[in-house]
């Protein structure tokens, strides 16, 4: 899963892992957080999620990293929003008040160019990398904001049945590769209506990490 993997999925449209509206679980339970107005959220692999507009509505400050430039463009064309263009290393970063997307690989990215992180919002991130670069990632994770919160949202089905991505990440894995920096607690958890293809019965769940 290459980063041609993902341009492509954008070039293409393909991007069924785009919620029309904001994530369900993010709604329902942010306030577990426990954040005070103006903390800075981390969303990384972010997509053009609506959810950051509405953690920014919140009163976060949201900062998010994503690969695809395309997907940070539709971002702000489609919030209504214009963005100031600059780069930050090896990044490019598009920003409004409250809200800043670094274009670029995650991989690249230091806590330098990241800045304060008060708390993590991963969706559809972990769930995104097929092992081992879920192993990287998690380590890349740690690095840059392990002493923070996260909000985690995963999805889990038999992965012998079916290929990724999404990959499965079931709780097991959660506390092999977070468990020693974190707390780990489910707040909820749901059946995915109609399971996830050939793999049947699936089930989307949202993690709260505090750290230890
Ligand atoms: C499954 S999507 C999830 C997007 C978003 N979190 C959401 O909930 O809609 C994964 C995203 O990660 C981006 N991505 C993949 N590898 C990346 C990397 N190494 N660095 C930054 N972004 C990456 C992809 O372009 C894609 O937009």
């Amino acid at each position: 899963m290459d980063r041609e993997f993902w341009l492509k999925k954008w070039r293409e449209n393909q991007i069924g892992f785009h919620q029309p509206d904001t994530n369900a679980f993010l709604r329902r339970h942010w306030t577990k957080m426990r954040l005070r107005p103006g903390a800075r959220v981390f969303a990384p692999l972010c997509g053009k999620s609506h959810d950051m507009l509405w953690l920014r509505a919140q009163g976060m400050s949201v900062v998010g990293v994503e690969l695809a430039r395309n997907a940070v463009e539709q971002f702000f064309e489609e919030s209504g929003l214009t963005p100031v263009v600059s780069m930050c290393g090896v990044f490019e970063r598009f920003e409004v008040e409250g809200l800043a997307l670094l274009v670029g690989d995650i991989f690249d990215l230091d806590a330098l160019t990241l800045g304060r992180v008060d708390a993590t919002y991963d969706r559809a991130a972990l769930i995104a990398l097929p092992e081992p670069m879920r192993a990287r990632y998690a380590d890349r994770l740690l690095a840059l904001a392990g002493h923070a919160p996260q909000f985690l949202v995963t999805i889990s089905y038999d992965q012998a049945m079916a290929s990724g991505p999404p990959f499965s990440v079931g709780e097991e894995e959660i506390r092999s590769r977070y468990g020693d920096r974190y707390e780990i607690k489910t707040i909820e958890w749901t059946d995915i209506p109609g399971g996830f293809r050939k793999a049947g019965p699936a089930t989307e769940t949202s993690w709260l990490l505090t750290p230890r």
